[in-house]
């Protein structure tokens, strides 16, 4: 986690690096921090007020007229959220100032040796280890540079970092694992842990590689590869112009925005003509088996899309856990296709499934939301849901959007193209209609409902079973509230035995070959006294409450997932909590 960026040209850095770390704040939100060269030493600013509110903090006059800074956005890892534990860290001497993503894993090793060398440390960080690293190889060279690449080669783990130096206004920065972006504008040249944090000002893009390092000043970009210390030589892309529209659009928050979207995302996610025009369908017909694999929320729109390939295709498709990955190592062959689902296309435990999958010459496919990020770049084949940038922390609009795509691909394997596209055109229209009804009511009486219970539980099958699991983490993320997402079969199995007077339990149901069944489960748990929520087109007497949803056919569940995600909204505003910034997350998990 933890977002990084770098400025180096004409403009006014200390705007330009604001602006870069509130699109980065879904990477962490305990802390932030900037630097920047003043009288050849470091001038700093760091902070644990949200950005927002901090506008006196960095509108010091000394920060606004730099051309040169770099920042940071924390989700701490090592050391709590404290002003001394935020980056960026200093060198003793003030020469320069280094920012960190990801974790130094033999930091405690590496910390015993420097203070046995006479080191002393002021915060809990693996990052300050970095600092004094550096510090103990300039010992040995007069070159930074050099002294940086030495200390950077003795860190274990998933690392990348950026450092500024204080006299020469030079930016150094190296990546390892967590993703680091270049962007080259007229004024100058930017770097960042995501394109979209320099997105209004360039979208020619460069994504450096592991081991790589480059230094920037406002003219001069170099490139070179640390294991070999040759010059690497690459041009920067112009990516696909990004909706970079990060505002509210009038609404209070980003969560209600982007779950209010999802009649278009859909739509555009659905794009069966872009997976045939890239023959894309008759790579997963020849598949031995299909992996798809993600995390979090990504992980259940992997088990959808499997869902889809099984259920609409025919095709031996299976969903693995990204983190659970390293165990199915062995099994891979090279007739295997694997499908990563990913909004950041930054997520550590992915790539790292990614690379496995890869070592055994597995095919890789994804579909992400984040253009320019690391996932599509080491797939053999990459697809985008276009859902422009999701901002809340927890995933509403990307998730859905990941389901439809899998839907499309279905349909294309299948070669019902125009069927598809029919539905696709009858489900905007629905949805346009559902989000406009009055749902938003419906969500807010049943926050209002749940605002009084510890524990809910969410009930489905067939294509409501992931979208279960989905509903519930939703709950648990915006509003702490203990829910438990179950397939409806496995209620008899043991689950039932939670049940009690008043119990809330929310069934999703569509008109579907599991709709019986699902009306079973209710009388189940009705029976033994829990209060039933039917999420389904139509009312039934089983039901306590009924949250009206829409017939949408094979993707009837998503439907029934928006109230979902709006109880949750209304109930973490019920509860006086930040529904865009729940506590302890990040949307962008970039350290395993
Ligand atoms: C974190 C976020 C989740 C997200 C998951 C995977 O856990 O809090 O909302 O689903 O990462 O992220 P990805 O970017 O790979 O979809």
């Amino acid at each position: 986690m933890c977002g990084i960026f770098g400025y180096a040209g004409s403009n006014s850095a200390g705007h330009l690096v604001v602006k870069g770390l509130q699109r980065l704040e879904y990477r962490g939100y305990d802390s932030w921090g900037i630097a920047i060269s003043e009288n050849n030493k470091i001038a700093f600013v760091k902070s644990l007020q949200p950005l927002a509110e901090a506008a006196d903090i960095y509108n010091k006059e000394k920060f606004m007229p730099a051309n040169t800074a770099i920042g940071h956005t924390r989700w701490a890892t090592h050391g709590g959220v404290t002003n001394v534990n935020a980056h960026p860290h200093l060198s003793k001497s003030g020469e320069f100032a280094l920012v960190h993503n990801g974790i130094v894993e033999n930091y405690q090793t590496l910390k015993e040796e420097l203070i046995a060398q006479g080191y002393d440390f002021v915060s809990e960080t693996d990052t300050e280890v970095i600092v004094r690293l550096v510090e103990a190889e300039l010992v040995h060279t007069k070159s930074l540079e050099q002294a940086l690449v030495s200390a950077f080669l003795k860190l274990d783990g998933r690392n990348t970092i950026a450092l500024l130096e204080s006299k020469t206004y030079l930016i150094l920065a190296i990546r390892n694992g967590s993703p680091l972006v270049l962007g080259k504008a007229a004024d100058g040249y930017f770097l960042g842990s995501d394109s979209l944090s320099f997105a209004d000002e360039t979208n020619e893009v460069l994504i450096l590689d592991d081991m790589q390092m480059v230094s920037i000043t406002k003219n001069i970009l170099k490139i070179h590869d640390i294991k070999t210390n040759k010059p690497v030589f690459k041009d920067f892309k112009k990516i696909e112009s990004q909706n970079v529209l990060v505002d509210k659009d009038g609404y209070e928050h980003f969560m209600l925005k982007e779950i209010s979207e999802q009649s278009h995302t859909i739509k555009i996610a659905s794009n069966s003509e872009e997976i045939l025009a890239s023959g894309f369908e008759k790579v997963c017909k020849s598949a031995s088996r299909i992996f798809t694999v993600g995390a979090g929320s990504a992980a259940y729109a992997a088990g959808q899309i499997a869902y889809y390939l099984r259920s609409y295709a025919s095709l031996p498709a299976f969903e693995l856990k990204a983190y659970e990955f390293e165990s199915y190592a062995k099994q891979f062959t090279d007739q295997d296709l694997v499908i990563a689902v990913s909004q950041s296309g930054e997520t550590a435990d992915t790539i790292e499934a990614i690379e496995i999958a890869k070592q055994k010459n597995v095919t890789i496919a994804s579909i992400v939301n984040m253009q320019g990020s690391t996932i599509p770049a080491i797939s053999d084949y990459s697809f985008f849901t276009r859902s422009g940038p999701e901002i809340c922390v927890v995933s509403t609009k990307a998730f859905s959007a990941q389901c439809a795509w899998g839907l499309a691909l279905a349909k294309a394997v299948a070669g019902d193209i125009q069927g598809h596209k029919k539905e696709i055109h009858d489900v905007q229209h629905k949805l346009e209609q559902y989000l406009s009804d009055s749902i938003n009511k419906g969500a807010q009486d049943l926050a209002k409902l749940l605002s009084k219970h510890e524990h809910v539980f969410v009930l489905g099958r067939g294509q409501n079973y992931f979208i279960a699991l989905e509903g519930a983490l939703k709950l648990k993320e915006t509003t702490y509230t203990h829910a438990e997402g179950f397939a409806a079969g496995e209620l008899k199995h043991g689950v039932i035995a939670l049940i009690e007077k008043g119990t809330p339990v929310i069934v999703l149901i569509s008109d579907d070959a599991y709709h019986n069944a699902m009306i079973n489960a209710a009388a189940e748990i009705k029976s033994r006294g829990a209060y039933v929520i039917g999420i389904a087109a139509s009312d039934n007497p089983l039901f306590d409450k009924h949250i009206p949803s829409v017939d949408l056919k094979h993707l009837s569940a998503l439907a029934n997932l928006i109230p979902i995600q709006l109880t949750a909204y209304y109930l973490a505003l019920e509860l006086g909590l930040p529904p865009d910034k729940p506590r302890n997350l990040a949307k962008s998990v970039t350290v395993k």
